[in-house]
């Protein structure tokens, strides 16, 4: 693993405009879906992070050919001789995104053999929706310490109800189901933005689908798909990001190419806290300028269309310098306020009961030593670095590497102070907490 730290300096106010990488959470389950269809399938927008190299490394482990231009974002998969339908423990391990493959395997090749998956320690983050509505659909799991095998001679269709929308278990079963003859009706699904996109590149591969109220998604069963070319939306996460970099350093940003109908509630909480927010014609671009006197404001994350628990790290970042108490209550994952720990290392004044952080207004942030714990709070931190006093040095930024395309760079365009830095050139003194003055 990687002993690169990011260097985050304080920073003037972030100014000018910027464009969005393709969303990360929309390209890893739509780069398992050309499982689907034999033949060639070309996605562009691809973000260039660690978590797709991740994925296209399972798909070639599957038999793909699997080929990505970083220059122009685009990923050919070449799925025609795909033949095998087990993935190796090391494979899973790094990105629990791979449990993703297991509804296309199942469907096309009515086996799944893989392993439990790894990703971030945000929680325990259990598959059991997945593997309960597979069984209902007629596959057999079976469990072997930490391997796990799925099969089903015929998969059939039915009504499945979630207990809780999750994610993934939407995106597995509704891979399943677009091959799985009949209908299926999935209630109580999510509808994040990027299952949406899911569910555009299935239907143009030829697959009969329809959301109804309230929150169902009804499948008809098809008996092939075709390859097809997709563009990905734009990542609502990464801009989030930028508008709160935006936000906390008092500047002005214009994300040009945002979807701001995908961010309501995101968008709502800025304007609360005093942030102007314009939005472009059609609801493409958003621009955020600042509040130099930004006020506290509180909320709780839940599924799509509320508060996004990925926005909830970096957003607390931006709340620790805001004039006033907020409550922040983490409803979508049990373990994620890790990086309230290290806030509270900058100078941040945060305390944590269960899953609510109780965040009261600083002055100022300083810079610190801080340990990224996963993909959304290595950017609370950037976030946080960026208007704190002195330097901060972050590490595990393999967890930004995973999450994020060349953000960094990104940052630096607007004026932030982000670079990496081997350890090596890190000064002693540099290495020092500075103190918060009381
Ligand atoms: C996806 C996103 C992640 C985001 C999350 C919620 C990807 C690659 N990742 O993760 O960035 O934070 O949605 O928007 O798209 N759960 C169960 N049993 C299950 C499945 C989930 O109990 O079988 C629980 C999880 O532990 C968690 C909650 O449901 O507490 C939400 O998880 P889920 O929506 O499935 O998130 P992911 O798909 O893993």
């Amino acid at each position: 693993m990687s002993d690169t730290m990011l260097r985050i300096e304080r920073s003037g106010a972030l100014t000018g405009s910027v464009e969005v990488a393709g969303a990360k959470n929309a390209v890893l389950v739509i780069i398992a879906s050309l499982l689907l269809p034999r033949g060639k399938s070309v996605l562009t927008n691809v973000p260039c992070s660690d978590d797709v190299g991740q994925m296209m490394q399972l798909l070639t482990a599957l038999g793909a050919e699997v080929s990505f231009d970083k220059e122009t974002h685009t990923l050919t998969a070449d799925t025609s001789m795909v033949c095998r339908s087990a993935v190796s423990a090391e494979l899973m391990k790094k990105m629990r995104a791979s449990v993703l493959v297991m509804g296309p395997l199942l469907a096309l090749m009515r086996k799944a053999e893989i392993a439990l998956p790894g990703g971030c320690v945000i929680g325990s983050r259990p598959i059991d929706l997945h593997l309960k509505n597979f069984k209902k659909m007629g596959a057999v799991i079976t469990m072997d310490g930490e391997s796990l095998t799925a099969s089903a001679e015929n998969l059939h269709a039915t009504t499945l109800v979630l207990d809780y929308p999750s994610v993934g278990a939407t995106e597995n079963i509704l891979m399943a189901a677009v091959l799985t003859p009949g209908t299926t009706r999935l209630v109580n699904a999510a509808l994040e933005p990027e299952v949406m996109d899911l569910v555009c590149i299935l239907k143009k591969m030829g697959a009969s689908i329809t959301i109804e109220a309230p929150a169902t998604i009804r499948v008809e069963g098809v008996t092939e798909l075709q390859a097809v070319h997709h563009e990905i939306m734009p990542d609502r996460l990464e801009a989030g990001s930028l508008l709160l970099a935006a936000a906390i350093t008092g500047g002005d940003v214009h994300v040009v190419n945002a979807h701001a109908y995908d961010m309501d509630v995101f968008l709502l909480k800025l304007e609360e806290m005093g942030h102007t927010i314009i939005v472009g014609e059609g609801g493409r671009g958003i621009r955020l300028l600042a509040t130099q006197n930004p006020k506290a404001v509180s909320f709780k994350t839940s599924p799509y269309p509320g508060f996004p628990t990925d926005l909830q790290a970096p957003t607390m970042a931006a709340l620790c310098l805001a004039e006033g108490v907020s409550v922040v209550e983490e409803l979508v994952f049990e373990n994620r306020l890790v990086h309230v720990r290290e806030l509270q290392k900058m100078g941040a004044q945060i305390s944590v009961d269960g899953n609510k952080a109780t965040i009261t207004g600083v002055d100022a942030l300083f810079g610190a030593n801080v340990i990224a714990s996963d993909i959304r709070a290595s950017c609370a931190l950037v976030i946080a670095g960026m208007v704190a006093k002195g330097v901060t040095h972050m590490s595990g930024i393999h967890h930004w590497k995973r999450g994020y395309d060349a953000l960094e760079v990104k940052l630096r365009a607007l004026g932030g102070h982000v670079e990496y830095v081997e350890p090596s050139c890190v000064l002693p003194q540099d290495l020092t907490t500075i103190q918060p003055v009381k």
